[in-house]
């Protein structure tokens, strides 16, 4: 089964996409996680990615495009996968669609839908786990122990475009660049939508059943 996640920063995205993705036994990946796992290597890619991400605009289409793609090329015959933040942009979307035609086409969009008001409190609450990139939340998902992952025991930090002034960018680029992806997928009938502000484990049932079933294969733009 083939799975994309879509919805605006802090939606949920990532917290839901690794019990997603073991529930229908596909590899996953975050457009995000790879490209902070280039930052982190400081590769030529991830110096490139910085200046976008800290200022929370999108990363060009042609890198960001081959990057993901790579990903998804190296796991071809392993069932699937389910994509969380990519495709973005229609750009991407196409290029996505092309790579998959003999493959009878992504079966699933799942948009996750959450008010801006909750996504500014989720994001300015947020923690990562620099060790295992597990999230948390100061207030909805504390860990155990202030400032250390409950699985591995890495240290927790705040991302830097978590910041007032970036958040209110990625929102906006959100709206402008890849919202309209929803109404395309509409269009093709894959699309199912969520509610994203209940309780993780409410959110992830309905992410389930938006899941169960497959969708008919859809037609390229
Ligand atoms: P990326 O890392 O993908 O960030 P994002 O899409 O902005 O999404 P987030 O990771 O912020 O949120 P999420 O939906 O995963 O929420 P989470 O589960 O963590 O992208 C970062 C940057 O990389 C972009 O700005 C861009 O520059 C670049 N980039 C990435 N992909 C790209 C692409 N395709 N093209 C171009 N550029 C790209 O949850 C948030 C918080 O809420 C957590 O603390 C969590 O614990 C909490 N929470 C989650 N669910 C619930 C719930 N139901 N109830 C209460 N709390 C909850």
């Amino acid at each position: 089964m083939k799975v994309i996640l879509i919805g605006p920063p802090g939606a949920g995205k990532g917290t839901q996409a690794a019990r997603a993705a073991e529930a229908i036994g596909v590899p996953r990946v975050s457009s995000g996680d790879l490209f902070r796992d280039h930052l982190r290597r400081d590769t030529e890619l991830g110096r490139l990615a910085r200046s976008y991400m800290e200022r929370g605009v999108l990363v060009p289409d042609d890198v960001t495009i081959m990057m993901v793609m790579g990903w998804v090329t190296d796991r071809e015959g392993e069932g699937g996968f389910l994509l969380d933040g990519f495709p973005r942009t229609p750009g991407q979307a196409e290029a996505l669609d092309e790579a998959m035609v003999e493959q009878g086409g992504i079966d699933r969009a799942v948009n996750i839908k959450v008010s801006r008001e909750v996504l500014v409190r989720r994001l300015a609450g947020r923690l990562i786990c620099r060790n295992c990139q597990t999230s948390y939340h100061k207030e909805f998902a504390p860990p155990r122990n202030e400032d250390e992952c409950d699985l591995c025991g890495g240290e927790l930090y705040q991302r830097d475009d978590d910041r007032p002034e970036a958040v209110v960018k990625r929102i906006q680029v959100y709206l402008d660049e890849t919202a309209p992806l929803v109404e395309f997928y509409r269009r093709s009938g894959i699309l199912r939508e969520v509610d994203g502000e209940g309780a993780v484990e409410r959110v992830g049932d309905a992410i389930m059943d938006a899941l169960n079933g497959r969708a008919g294969r859809r037609e390229l733009p």
